[in-house]
């Protein structure tokens, strides 16, 4: 099937290089309207946006991301788990309400802020912009929200740094639809081995012949070399979510 949007859709890229050129204010007002009219978990819409313009902000961001990149986009949202405003409307109703720090209502912000994000980046690419999503603000999340003033039963979980794209990347190929799809139950196919060598070489070709950062790589040794990563990168993250509030679990007194 072929429309506007799959066609939109299908080649999706990254975008890391941009012009100087700065989203102008209607621009970003269309952004975060394509943000808002995303479904929220029992429409509660538990996530904000903050869009960061301050030169400091942004490099204390590409500090913790250690991309300094973003510091150059046309503008940067930082996308936030938000359960810290349906708090005051309880507080208003007099309620006391014991699930807004459950990991639950923890997931549901994360939920809602990371399908606000990919309505963003789809706008934005309809818009002739281009960007990237960006999880490493939580290489150190305590000071996002100390930068940002993030108040209890609030949690920053992404950005995105947008603008006019100063490059055109090649597109990455993804795994053959078998090795993710499934019909009916969980199975990897037979062949597994066999169609992920495939893909290796697809996806090290990819790596190898692409404009600007080339390199000798395949999807395996990628997986691999990520899960060997240091497990001491963002191990506070579970405490720093606890002393937001979350994960604070009702439990059963026997
Ligand atoms: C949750 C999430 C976090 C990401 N974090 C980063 C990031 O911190 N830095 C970065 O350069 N790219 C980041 N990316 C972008 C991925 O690296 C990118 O989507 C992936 O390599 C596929 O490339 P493509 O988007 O160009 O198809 C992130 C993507 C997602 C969905």
């Amino acid at each position: 099937m072929t429309n506007f949007t799959m066609n939109q859709l299908t080649n999706h890229k990254s975008i890391r290089s941009f012009t100087n050129e700065k989203l102008t204010e209607a621009e970003i007002n269309s952004l975060v309207s394509a943000a808002q009219h995303a479904s929220t978990s029992t429409f509660s819409q538990q996530y904000s946006i903050i869009s960061v313009t301050d030169a400091k902000q942004k490099q204390i961001l590409g500090e913790i991301s250690g991309h300094h990149w973003l510091e150059n986009s046309g503008h940067f949202f930082l996308m936030v788990v938000d359960q810290y405003r349906n708090l005051q409307l309880a507080d208003q109703a007099g309620a006391k309400p014991d699930v807004l720090g459950t990991t639950d209502k923890f997931l549901a912000g994360v939920m809602d802020a990371a399908i606000a994000t990919e309505s963003i980046m789809v706008a934005a690419e309809s818009m002739g912009l281009g960007g990237t999503i960006m999880g490493s603000i939580l290489n150190d999340s305590k000071r996002v929200i100390d930068t940002f003033k993030l108040p209890q039963l609030t949690f920053p979980i992404l950005g995105i740094a947008l603008g006019h794209p100063a490059a055109t990347p090649s597109l990455k190929p993804r795994l053959p639809e078998a090795l993710m799809h499934f019909d009916g139950q969980y199975a990897l196919p037979a062949d597994f081995e066999t169609q992920m060598a495939d893909y290796d070489i697809v996806l090290q070709d990819y790596y190898h012949y692409r404009d600007s950062n080339t390199r000798d790589e395949n999807f395996s040794h990628h997986i691999v070399k990520e899960l060997s990563r240091d497990p001491r990168l963002r191990a506070e993250l579970k405490s720093v979510i606890e002393a937001q509030g979350f994960m604070a679990d009702f439990k059963e007194i026997n």
